[in-house]
């Protein structure tokens, strides 16, 4: 079991006081870090005593605030190993019944496109035609590779079937890739913000990052990225170069071929994780595969375009290493479920109506979310997002995590910026997916607008107040 120090637990904290009462401000806090995943379930938190002296508090405002995160099933306590870090089942429900339903936005999902109905009919007439073989197939079914393939020739990237394997989803894809290509306290280059997954995998996987900024506004920083290659050559990249999540931004032509040329002079393999790739919202044409400017692993899914509840993805590399990930894949899982793999195979054959359909939504999406922050917070910066399911919007204050702790408490689940960086970054960032439906969106401004409200009411000493007040 690992531990956090009472150091490394007050860094995680900064700013954490509020204007309210001081142990419940506290576990307001602790409790976001471990919703957010930045105390990963499990890990022992430091003794009351150590923290209080620590955080220069009384340990009775520790001891009630540990008390309060018991209450609500975040902290357990065994004789002998301390207060560990847990999730609760579900989500906590507001005590006083406020808000028994709550809109979750920390994810930036959609429904199924209604066509997956018929699909899964149409693949249900087909079962029969696999029941007679093992099921155990870790490459994934011809039928499938065949149209993944097919894609990809058809969007610029000559691609035959062993060039392809079905996984899980994209996040199996990654996590797989991540295992297999990296040894432990290898180098991994990050985008940052990132997907946080991704980067739980590659944590997972012993990777030590190397974050490379992507902003709204710029792009990715050219400089960091060459610098990050030529002075620690990672082992692994991982980009999203088409429809960043979260910032929605999309590489350049020429970007893509200087950076894959760098990086395989530094024996760098890029993972370009192109689930949003085909996303773009602005009627701009899907830009090619990252492979036809160079060498890179591509992962895919059809999560955001047509469903996440089939769990289908794929890896597109050379064959040996196709074979390489097949190997190593027994040790997590033995193949992936045969009648969802039917059904997507059915999908990809009038892919581009999918798509349309999918573009058309999320850009009235987009709209609405910018239309309506405009009006209810004019005074937060919205980007114009070319591409993806979500916007990433600066606050121009940073108070990202408390503002996610009082939209909670106005029925919104929503991510706060540092949970899509490391060390704490993007206080003044906050994700919103687009994705959802016009009821939901007005009902998420409408929390967002009040848990503002109330931020902005009870402001937080910044970092930099708290050196004046040493000083
Ligand atoms: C950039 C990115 N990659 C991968 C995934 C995971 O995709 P899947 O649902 O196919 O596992 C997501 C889902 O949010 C994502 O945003």
């Amino acid at each position: 079991m690992s531990t956090l120090s009472a150091r490394a637990l007050a860094t995680l904290l900064a700013g954490w006081r509020d204007a309210g009462v001081a142990y419940a401000a506290l576990a307001d806090r602790i409790r976001l870090l471990i919703l957010d995943g930045r105390i990963p379930t499990g890990t022992r938190l430091p003794a009351e005593r150590e923290l209080a002296a620590q955080l220069g508090v009384s340990r009775t405002t520790v001891t009630a605030a540990y008390a309060e995160l018991r209450a609500t099933s975040h902290l357990h306590s065994t004789r002998g190993s301390g207060s560990v870090a847990q999730l609760p089942l579900r989500p906590p429900v507001s005590i006083e019944g406020g808000h028994p339903d709550l809109l979750d936005f920390s994810k930036a999902t959609m429904p199924a496109i209604p066509q997956v109905a018929e699909a899964a009919r149409v693949a249900a007439e087909q079962l029969p035609t696999v029941l007679g073989e093992s099921g155990f197939d870790p490459y994934g079914l011809t039928e499938l590779r065949e149209a993944i393939a097919d894609r990809y020739t058809l969007r610029g990237l000559p691609t035959t079937p062993d060039q392809v394997m079905v996984t899980i989803g994209a996040q199996h894809a990654i996590a797989l890739i991540a295992r297999t290509v990296m040894g432990r306290g290898d180098r991994a280059l990050i985008e940052h913000p990132t997907y946080p997954h991704a980067l739980d995998a590659l944590r997972t996987a012993g990777a030590r990052v190397l974050p490379v900024s992507v902003t709204t506004d710029e792009g990715w920083d050219a400089l960091a990225l060459e610098q990050a290659i030529q002075r620690s050559s990672p082992a692994l990249g991982y980009l999203m170069p088409d429809n960043h999540n979260p910032t929605g931004r999309t590489m350049p032509d020429e970007q893509r071929e200087w950076l894959l040329s760098l990086a395989a002079r530094h024996g760098t393999t890029i993972v370009a994780d192109e689930t949003m790739a085909e996303l773009g919202l602005d009627g701009q044409p899907s830009p090619p595969p990252m492979a036809v400017h160079g060498s890179a692993i591509l992962v895919g899914s059809v999560g955001k375009t047509v469903w996440g509840g089939l769990r289908i993805g794929w890896i597109r590399a050379d064959r040996t290493l196709i074979q390489r990930l097949v190997r190593s894949r027994a040790s997590g899982d033995l193949g992936t479920p045969m009648l969802e793999q039917l059904i997507v195979a059915h999908l990809l054959r009038d892919f581009d109506a999918v798509l349309a359909q999918r573009r058309a939504l999320l850009r009235e999406g987009r709209d609405r979310l910018a239309r309506l922050l405009h009006d209810r917070l004019p005074e937060w910066r919205v980007p114009h997002t070319g591409g993806g399911l979500t916007s990433w919007v600066n606050l121009g204050e940073p108070v990202s995590s408390q503002l996610a702790i009082a939209a909670r408490n106005e029925g919104l689940v929503i991510a706060a910026g540092p949970r899509f960086g490391v060390d704490g970054a993007f206080e003044r960032f906050i994700r919103i997916p687009f994705s959802y439906s016009a009821e939901e969106t007005e009902r998420a401004v409408d929390a967002l607008a009040a848990a503002w409200a109330h931020v902005m009411r009870y402001p937080v000493p910044t970092p930099a107040d708290d050196l004046a007040a040493v000083v």
